[in-house]
């Protein structure tokens, strides 16, 4: 039977508008937990005059009663996360453990975890992925490794033995590749100096999810980065190391499919990738390019790296929802195609060898950068969308769009972004 549970997720690399349409629905919910990812992702949330990019915690943050959950299949930077909520108060957001819980069981991620990060993408050269920084391989890399240190660790201060196990561990290889070694004795002085502003914050979310789903509380899951960049489903190896597909959500709470009743799919009119790795649809032109970044701002929230633009690629798309079994669309960013005059959008692909059709989400980088994308074309609408509220308001060229992407995937489309504030979304009655 399914249970009071919602789900949004990204469609395509990680930026599509998540956090937009988590904080604009929040407020219809108990409960927003994150669940995959950690420091690497950035969710911008604009309200009124003020601009906020979160890193670690959900974007129900903003919404009163609300209780936000950074889930135990998130990797948390320690100092990092103590930093966020800081920024976040200074700010004037209400942040307390009434409405943030960590998990016990989350790995933690340490400065060591950075340096390893660093030194990894170094050691590939031109192969390198581009990751964010955030030492999120070398964490995701401990929690199936059986190795680390949790955010229970820390909670009941039996972390030292660990970390003296890791930073040995760390030591060795930074000797060997002469990188600046760790202090064990500072770092654990530095964390046990901090320790106390966030163990407050570190509970069982398990079983306080478990209780209040059984208790038919509502609860919206926030996905980070986005399918594409799937660990397992992703573009691999020019991918993230968490599960950022719904399945990564459902055997974090011991749910099934059958559980969630709605999966918002998050996907921008057009499509984004930061980092390396094949991108078949990606301009070529460079008037287009620099148009679309600077109307959509397409600059990493996190890293501040320009995000590489393209069109919207439908084939990958049906896969994608198909495969998390998404039952409706947030189209975000139209507004940033308003002033184009022909926009296109990716209906099929063929191979770049022979030349056949490729009916599939080619599954990985080496294959996804041997298709040729082919394009239908459409009419610009040349008029302002931007903060539309109402679908009535909608130039007629690009409800021909939306509905045609519809048919093509199946999925309806409900809701429709048109600029980054809160306000400027239309819902899509059926
Ligand atoms: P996330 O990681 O999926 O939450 O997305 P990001 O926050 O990294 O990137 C989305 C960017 O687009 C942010 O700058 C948002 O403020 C912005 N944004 C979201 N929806 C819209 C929209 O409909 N129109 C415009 N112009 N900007 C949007
Ligand atoms: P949100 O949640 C866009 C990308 C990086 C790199 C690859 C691996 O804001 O959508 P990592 O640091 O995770 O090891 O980097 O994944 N990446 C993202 N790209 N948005 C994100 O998050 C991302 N998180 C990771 O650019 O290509
Ligand atoms: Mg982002």
């Amino acid at each position: 039977m399914k249970k009071n549970i919602s789900a949004v997720l990204g469609l395509s690399w990680g930026d599509e508008g998540k956090g937009k349409i988590v904080d604009a629905l929040a407020h219809e919910f108990d409960m927003v937990m994150r669940f995959n990812g950690g420091g690497n992702a950035g969710h911008t949330i604009v309200l009124g005059e003020t601009t906020f990019k979160l890193h670690h915690i959900p974007a129900g943050i903003f919404s009163p009663n609300v209780t936000n959950i950074i889930g135990r299949k998130c990797v948390v930077d320690f100092f990092d996360i103590i930093e966020e909520i800081t920024q976040l108060k200074n700010n004037g957001v209400e942040i307390s453990p009434h409405n943030l819980m960590l998990s016990y069981d989350s790995q933690v991620v340490l400065p060591y975890h950075k340096q390893m990060d660093a030194l990894r993408e170094k050691m590939r050269g031109n192969g390198k992925v581009g990751t964010t920084g955030r030492g999120i391989g070398p964490a995701y890399a401990d929690l199936i490794s059986r190795v680390g240190i949790t955010l229970g660790d820390i909670a009941n201060n039996s972390f030292k033995e660990k970390l003296a196990n890791e930073v040995r561990v760390f030591n060795a290889i930074a000797r060997e590749f002469q990188e600046v070694e760790i202090s064990l004795s500072e770092l654990e002085a530095h964390i046990s100096s901090l320790r106390h502003s966030i163990t407050p914050f570190i509970t069982d979310s398990y079983s306080f999810l478990r209780k209040n789903i059984a208790a038919g509380k509502k609860l919206l899951l926030e996905g980070a980065q986005g399918a594409l960049l799937d660990a397992y489903f992703g573009t691999r190896p020019f991918v993230s190391s968490s599960l950022a597909c719904i399945h990564g959500a459902l055997l974090d709470l011991g749910l099934a499919f059958q559980d969630i009743a709605e999966t918002i799919g998050v996907t921008k009119l057009y499509n984004t990738r930061v980092g390396n790795g094949a991108f078949p649809t990606e301009f070529h032109d460079e008037q287009l390019r620099s148009v679309i970044q600077g109307r959509g701002k397409e600059f990493g929230a996190t890293t501040g790296r320009a995000r590489r633009c393209g069109w919207l690629d439908l084939p990958t798309l049906k896969v994608v929802s198909s495969v998390n079994n998404v039952s409706a669309f947030a189209i975000t960013k139209v507004d940033v195609l308003d002033t184009l005059d022909e926009i296109q959008i990716c209906d099929s692909f063929v191979s770049l060898s022979d030349d056949e059709d490729i009916p599939y989400y080619p599954g990985s980088d080496e294959y996804f950068a041997g298709v040729l994308p082919r394009y239908k074309k459409f009419a610009g609408w040349k008029s302002a969308t931007a903060g539309a509220v109402k679908k009535e308001q909608l130039p007629s060229d690009l409800v021909s769009i939306l509905h045609f992407i519809e048919k093509e995937t199946t999925v309806p489309i409900k809701f429709i972004s048109t600029g980054a504030k809160r306000e400027e979304l239309i819902r899509v009655e059926p």
